[in-house]
């Protein structure tokens, strides 16, 4: 750990040009400096850097950052590790923080596994080009399947003996512990205390992470009988997590962000034969089904993904749960179904990496087309299937955080399936509403927090200028845009002055009071922070937000202050000038406004639906919250001189 100190001092140190111009040739334009963006492929310069502001933006690809975020993207780096970087160009020097011994030992723990996991990647590899039995079984069953000799190494191909502990031995005899070689699951323990190999008899396919350090292990069987499992995996451990890593992300990560496309297949034999045929932005989940964690791995490096699926799968059914993960993270979904009876593997192997590529942008196809025909395959005149694998396709649309795909995919819905656009937007709005309330359920409650003191020279603003209050009863629900709208107010105009009072208090003191909370995680952390830092200082400094450890804040604050709505062309200037207070004044209490009428508008449809079959006491009861909710709706369309919808 890195204390908050030096990490200041690193930032305030650091000349974003002079950092990044380590990497990448700038040119002087005006204030700023442009590049050819490095985090995807493009020929005229999108990539600028301001130094005034101390961050990077790509217009291109939307990448944006401070000094530090940039070395940890480019270089792969942890946080921590690019801070690192950058103080040591400054000469700032670097004190961490003292680790207490539990952390110490963690910390010796996790390295100790990765070394001998290292040691055993060599060791299986040697064995594989230089035993006997490696070359004869190990290299002929690789040559078999047809990779080269460059694959192999480039994968760091092994193979374990096919005796019960030879690995074990000679790691113990080499002076490795028998603590590591079990926690990292190479050798297994049995109920007598001998160890032996997990491995034995099997070809060895090394997995890496991110940065390219070996992790874990999948061990392949040569035995074509049924009797052991043809792949045995490296168990869970402190330094292999199955469900955040992807077979192949190394290899493919440059490519990825080039061709800024990720094909998405099932085992290690299909990334590692696409690789050699020239299809080098592969990875797999290895067998199991997508997680969370693998999909944002993914989209570290593009938004777009195509899943590979075989011509003859049976699980194709049961796979259609990871295109609705991948379309519920935002990313853009498209599908390739292989001709009948080829995988991923057998179809690189039998053709050239042209047809290839000519067979994927022929075939490949959105998920919609491809949804539909895999699920009406079976049944094509039944009207009842049909409106079922309406519904489903209706859910899969229904997950999309955008709405301008969202409305793109129920037009291809609508034409496919030959029903009317509106039916179908209704539905997926029905859907999404559901959704917003179940989340809104979920949503863990923020700590409350004390009554806040004015900040200095603060005084509330007259009562007039108070939006109207929300009633008690009234849940929060999700209203992205308008949430991102007042922290953007709050971020890029927080320390200007309007009614009096600067406009971060103006906007945390209508909005706190009210014991509503942002329902999106990112947007209430920075509130939160924000409030936090208000009430501790008299001035916010917007760069707190900027050089956040945490990269999803930094890029967002970055994403905020730099887009082409805002009120000045901020990105221009070296300083940001003021905008006229008469323009706050409009803006911030509508901005609130707006968000409000969402949450009370949303509040109406909901107690609307509540009504229903309801009498007496429980009738009125709701009819009077209809009523007090129906009154700040009047009022909030009256101060936006417009009707609330
Ligand atoms: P496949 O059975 O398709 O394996 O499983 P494959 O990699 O294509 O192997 P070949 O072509 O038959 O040699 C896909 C992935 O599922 C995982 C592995 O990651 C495999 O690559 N898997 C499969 C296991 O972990 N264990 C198994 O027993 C089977
Ligand atoms: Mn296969």
């Amino acid at each position: 750990m890195i204390d908050q100190a030096t990490i200041d001092r690193i930032m305030e140190a650091a000349r974003i040009e002079d950092v990044i111009g380590d990497y990448i040739t700038l040119k002087k334009r005006g204030a700023n400096y442009t590049a050819c963006c490095p985090f995807h492929n493009e020929k005229t310069p999108s990539f600028s850097v301001s130094p005034a502001r101390g961050i990077f933006k790509c217009f291109g690809c939307g990448k944006a950052g401070n000094a530090v975020t940039f070395v940890m993207s480019h270089e792969n780096l942890t946080y921590w590790d690019a801070l690192k970087v950058v103080g040591k160009k400054y000469g700032v020097d670097v004190k961490e923080r003292e680790l207490s011994p539990e952390e110490q030992q963690h910390n010796n723990d996790r390295e100790s596994m990765m070394i001998t996991v290292a040691y055993a990647q060599d060791y299986f590899t040697k064995i594989l080009h230089s035993h006997v039995d490696g070359k004869n079984i190990g290299m002929t069953y690789f040559a078999e399947r047809g990779f080269t000799q460059a694959t192999t190494e480039k994968f760091q191909l092994g193979y374990c003996l096919d005796s019960r502990a030879a690995f074990t031995n000679t790691a113990l005899r080499d002076g490795y512990k028998k603590e590591f070689l079990v926690k990292t699951g190479l050798s297994v323990e049995r109920d007598s205390g001998q160890l032996v190999d997990r491995f034995y008899g099997r070809v060895i396919f090394p997995i890496h992470s991110i940065s390219g350090r070996v992790i874990g292990f999948g061990g392949r069987t040569l035995k074509t009988d049924k009797s052991s499992p043809k792949y045995v995996n490296s168990p869970e451990s402190e330094i292999y997590h199955k469900s955040n890593t992807l077979y192949g992300i190394y290899f493919a990560k440059k490519a990825m962000m080039q061709s800024d496309k990720c094909f998405l297949v099932e085992g290690y034999t299909d990334v590692i034969s696409m690789h050699q045929a020239g299809i080098t932005n592969a990875v797999a989940s290895s067998g199991t089904s997508l997680t969370p964690d693998q999909i944002r791995l993914i989209k570290r490096f593009t938004p777009n993904v195509t899943v590979l699926y075989d011509g003859d799968a049976a699980g194709i059914k049961a796979s259609l749960r990871g295109i609705d993960m991948l379309l519920e993270e935002g990313l853009n979904v498209k599908t390739l179904l292989l001709p009948d009876g080829e995988d991923p593997d057998s179809f690189a192997r039998s053709h050239s990496v042209a047809e290839f590529t000519d067979f994927i942008s022929r075939h490949e196809e959105d998920f919609i087309s491809f949804k539909t025909k895999i699920l009406l395959s079976d049944s094509k005149n039944d009207p009842i299937k049909r409106a079922e694998v309406i519904t489903d396709i209706v859910r899969s649309i229904a997950v999309i955080p955008e709405a301008i795909p969202r409305s793109v995919y129920i037009r291809e819905c609508s034409r496919l399936m030959e029903i009317g656009e509106e039916v179908l937007t209704g539905e997926v709005a029905k859907l999404r509403r559901q959704k917003l309330y179940s989340d809104a359920h979920d949503a863990p409650k923020p700590q409350p927090q004390p009554p806040q003191p004015p900040a200095d020279g603060d005084a509330a603003p007259p009562e007039a200028l108070h939006t109207p209050p929300i009633p008690a009863f009234v849940e929060n629900v999700f209203c992205r845009e308008q949430e991102r709208e007042l922290i953007y107010l709050l971020l890029r105009f927080g320390s200007q002055s309007c009614f009096g009072v600067s406009v971060s208090a103006y906007i945390i003191n209508e909005i706190a009071g009210e014991d509503l909370s942002f329902q999106n995680l990112i947007y209430r952390q920075i509130f939160e922070e924000y409030r936090a830092l208000l009430a501790a200082s008299a001035a916010v400094d917007v760069r707190h937000f900027i050089n956040h450890p945490d990269q999803k804040i930094c890029e967002l604050t970055i994403d905020l202050l730099s887009q082409k709505y805002t009120l000045s062309k901020i990105w221009k200037q070296p300083e940001t000038p003021d905008v006229e207070e008469d323009r706050l004044r409009v803006e911030v209490p509508k901005a609130i406004n707006v968000y409000k009428s969402k949450i009370v508008t949303q509040a109406i449809m909901r107690l609307q639906a509540e009504l229903e079959g309801k009498s007496g006491d429980e009738l009125d009861v709701l009819l009077l919250r209809l009523g007090e909710l129906s009154k700040v709706r009047t009022k909030l369309s009256e101060m936006l001189a417009r009707p609330v919808f």
